[in-house]
């Protein structure tokens, strides 16, 4: 949440300040600003609103300057106004700071900077940091952030100016993400890699509590203790076109149509015929694999989503018992974990606060964690023993699509994984598996192919208040997933539920022209499934029923059908998720939302 951006060289800041902002937005759009150095005085602009509300009054009103930093907000402290916006300054307008996180003792340090004579203007937790940097200002800026740091509880990602140091930013970073783009006598400060992008492609990665320093000569980087540390510098292979539209009216759009790709990415290398499953980072035994006695996945909004279908397939393959769980809840409901039990974490971003917190939880209980994450390096990845990362390339659009099928692969992979080490499938079982895996690319193309049925499905039933999802088994797995992409960027309000507790209390709310969307892919639970359909057409609701081709006797029961190309049940979420997907994107389109960037919410969420 928040995006924060900095940059010094020899061009102009504002310009390259709002393009980085551009590619961040995706972490909030509350408000967004810039302050930037010119004449040795600092100069702010900020405003709420999306970026483009700041854009325009830059055209009016351009700023000067080759050094600034940026922001883009999403809100936790304070509403969404042009005073709560990014970046805050001490009185004196010396110092300007940018601020992703949240400083926990905030009040407490508020309180201590009022009575030393301070006074405040936002309601921001982030406004403190600037006072406490002048409070300890000494002409060292390094030093008085490091001072001003060591106060702050919580999480942060800050970007520091000061007029009395008119050639440096200095920044920080504690359990928030942040890079360092290395340019040609130009530097950046960021926090995705995707804004920096355009101008180089070799960054450092941050760890905890490490300092920088930037000026036009370079970089410098210094632990806490102010020792300086050499990094080596990391380059991305990926180029700024994967985070750009590419012809398509939106990321959402784009990524959905990258999925067939992205889950051959994913299964490269690792999933080949005639060969074991091999993952390079994982360094698991074999008598590790066989030691575990549980195994808890934990992971947020559309990952966990991934974790429930994870669970079938491992349980189902590998008898292994496996718990999914939400990391805000995992974390206070003292879990039993001991050095047995094995955790997974599944996280895109791999900086989700509370994702992040479970995973710090089952390690100081001895258990071993893996990390399913998109992003290389990010905070999961460094802190867990073992990394599968999913090859999605950068996901853009808030809501998650590509990046919720690669974690898909990622769990079949890990699923595979543990069968072929604890011998719990056949050679020829594994080797039948793998065979129709990799088909899938291929198919998750077919289905993009119903495009225009789901755009006419969706252009018919867009104005409906109230949708619902109903599956059994891995059926249900994929319609919590295709709820939650219909709520979070169309705002209809929806509901999943398990075919069989439709019974249970939800069947009340069927009535005449509701609209429900029925996934019917698991054969062995097709009549079962059936018979539920019939309860709510029953009832006068009017039904989508997703089935394989070959269950074309399922237009007995529902409205209208949309088929997936054959596979084997247990891939069927890889295939039954993209008509949900485009379902949820073409009925948005039509309600006039912004579909990358829905109202409320923010792709990483790095505060709990
Ligand atoms: C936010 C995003 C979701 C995402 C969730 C978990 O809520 O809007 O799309 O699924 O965070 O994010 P992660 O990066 O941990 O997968």
């Amino acid at each position: 949440m928040c995006g924060i951006v900095g940059y010094i060289g020899k061009k102009q800041a504002s310009d390259i300040l709002i393009e980085g902002l551009s590619k961040l937005e995706y972490r909030g759009y509350d408000s967004a600003g810039v302050a930037i150095i010119d004449n040795d005085s600092i100069n702010v602009m900020k405003c709420k609103g999306r970026l483009a509300n700041l854009e325009q009054k830059l055209k009016e009103a351009p700023l000067k300057g080759s050094l600034g930093i940026g922001h883009t907000r999403w809100a936790t402290h304070g509403e969404p106004s042009d005073v709560n916006s990014h970046p805050h300054s001490n009185e004196k307008g010396t110092i300007s700071v940018v601020h992703n996180g949240i400083i926990e003792n905030y009040i407490h340090l508020r309180e201590w900077l009022t009575s030393k004579g301070y006074n405040f203007k936002s309601e921001t937790d982030t406004e403190v940091i600037p006072h406490l940097i002048d409070y300890f200002y000494n002409g060292d800026l390094l030093d008085a952030v490091m001072k001003a740091a060591a106060k702050m509880e919580g999480s942060y990602a800050i970007g520091v100016i000061s007029s009395n140091e008119p050639d440096k930013i200095v920044a920080v970073r504690k359990d928030s993400p942040m890079i360092v783009g290395l340019g040609k006598d130009e530097y950046f400060i960021a926090s995705d890699i995707p804004a920096v992008l355009n101008h180089t492609r070799d960054v450092y990665l941050l760890n905890d509590k490490e300092f920088v320093v930037l000026t036009r000569d370079g970089v410098k980087l210094f632990t806490e203790d102010k020792e300086q540390i050499e990094r080596e510098v990391y380059h991305v292979t990926w180029n700024a076109d994967a985070a750009e539209k590419g012809g398509y009216e939106d990321f959402m759009l784009k990524e959905i149509h990258e999925q067939p790709k992205a889950i051959k990415d994913t299964m490269t290398s690792r999933v080949m015929m005639g060969k074991p499953i091999t993952l390079d980072d994982i360094k698991i035994t074999k008598q590790q694999i066989e030691n575990i006695n549980k195994i808890y996945i934990v992971a947020c909004g559309t990952a966990y989503h991934a974790g429930v279908v994870g669970k079938y397939v491992i349980e189902r393959l590998a008898r292994i018992p496996v718990e999914v769980d939400i990391a805000s809840e995992f974390r206070y409901r003292n879990p039993i974990i001991d050095e047995k039990t094995l955790m997974i974490v599944i996280s895109q971003s791999g900086e989700t606060a509370d994702t992040l917190a479970a995973l710090r939880e089952a390690k100081s209980h001895e258990a071993r964690v893996i990390a399913v994450t998109n992003v290389i390096g990010s905070s999961v990845s460094r802190e867990a023993d073992d990394v599968l990362y999913t090859w999605a390339g950068p996901e853009i659009a808030v809501a998650s699509t590509k990046a919720y099928e690669t974690q898909l692969i990622a769990m079949y992979i890990i699923a595979l994984f543990f069968a072929q080490n604890k011998g719990t499938l056949s050679e020829a079982e594994l080797e039948e598996l793998k065979k129709e895996m990799l088909k899938l690319p291929e198919k998750a193309q077919k289905c993009l192919n119903h495009k225009e049925v789901i755009q006419r499905f969706a252009s018919k039933n867009y104005m409906h208040k109230d949708i619902f999802f109903l599956g059994r088994g891995l059926d249900y797995a994929v319609a919590m997933e295709g709820s939650l992409k219909l709520k979070e960027i169309s705002y209809i309000h929806s509901e999943a539920y398990a075919g069989g507790e439709l019974k249970h209390g939800p069947i009340a709310l069927i009535e005449k022209g509701t609209v429900v969307i029925a996934l019917a892919t698991q054969d062995d639970l097709f009549e079962k499934m059936v018979s539920n359909v019939k309860e709510v057409t029953t009832r006068g609701a009017r039904v989508l029923g997703l089935a394989f081709e070959g269950k074309e006797s399922i237009e007995k029961t529902v409205d209208s059908a949309i088929y997936l190309p054959r596979t084997n049940p247990l891939f069927a979420p890889v295939l039954s998720v993209i008509p949900l997907q485009l379902f949820s994107y073409y009925v948005a389109v039509q309600k006039g939302c912004d579909v990358d960037k829905p109202r409320n919410l923010a792709k990483s969420v790095t505060v709990e």
